[in-house]
């Protein structure tokens, strides 16, 4: 088989992911994919860096052995507390969601803007994408807040009921009036909440999604080291979780219209 032709790696601490697998899916339909959710040990928001890398490389591992040519780490809690440490063993270029949302969010913001970056409690503790914003751009001016409960709501797939709302604009609206350019999406469950959190930030504020960020930065680079699947049919998807495949199976359908057929288990 040519090495164009293997598949890309995606992980997740569960099913946040799939909001980047249905972004890689719909900008390179030829690409096969093999899918991790780590569903027997999500949250990784509310866990220890130490925990985090430990995961994140017995998942590299397993996604390795599936012969992979690329790596997408799609959870930005294990982008920000595991990339270099995912690298570091690597045999394969490895690609995190924070750079490519960091890119999109500074598209976005004019001289001197705001960006209000949203994440789990680990992400924003981790200030990973407050160093890469201003690393990038030393005049832009960045909050982060924690928004825990947006996972355990899309979790439930109460993404549009009136709970969400209340939890949104509890995070959210003390926001509204300090001239917030952009807003990131720093959790990858959270653009499945996406049209609410639009809703209580105001027409004013843009939403940067970093699972569309994150597959457009994935072909770049598949497309430069030569690596894009030159095939013309629809490559195929493979899942695996570490528990409770079926539930897996039934959310991806619920929240996005994804069928997964079988789902593989690989416990730890
Ligand atoms: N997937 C995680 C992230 O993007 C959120 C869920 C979790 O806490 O594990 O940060």
């Amino acid at each position: 088989m040519l090495k164009s032709e293997r598949p890309i790696g995606i992980f997740d601490s569960g099913l946040g992911g799939l909001t980047v697998l249905k972004a890689v899916r719909a900008l390179m339909p030829a690409e096969r994919l093999v899918y991790f959710g780590d569903t027997a040990r999500v949250p990784y928001g509310a866990k220890s860096k130490s925990a985090v890398v430990s995961f994140s490389r017995e998942i590299a591992d397993f996604l390795f052995a599936k012969k992979i040519k690329f790596l997408i780490v799609a959870c930005n809690t294990a982008s920000s507390l595991a990339l270099e440490e995912i690298r570091e063993i690597s045999p394969v270029p490895v690609l995190g969601v924070i750079t490519p949302g960091v890119g999109a969010a500074l598209e976005l913001a004019p001289r001197g803007g705001k960006i209000l970056v949203t994440g789990t409690a680990a992400t924003v503790a981790s200030r990973a994408y407050t160093r890469a914003l201003q690393a990038a751009r030393r005049d832009v001016r960045v909050t982060e807040k924690a928004c825990p409960l947006f996972v355990p709501l899309v979790e439930e797939g109460w993404c549009s009921k009136p709970l969400a709302g209340l939890v949104a604009r509890e995070y959210l609206a003390a926001f509204r009036g300090r001239k917030i350019d952009a807003l990131i999406l720093g959790c990858t469950h959270y653009p499945l909440l996406k049209k609410l959190i639009a809703r209580v930030m105001g027409p004013r504020v843009k939403i940067v999604d970093s699972a569309l960020a994150t597959a457009r930065a994935a072909r770049l680079e598949l497309s430069r080291r030569g690596l894009l699947n030159p095939g013309r049919s629809r490559g195929e998807c493979e899942f695996y979780v570490s528990d409770a495949p079926e539930r897996f199976s039934s959310l991806a359908r619920k929240l996005l219209g994804l069928k997964t057929g079988e789902v593989g288990v690989k416990r730890f």
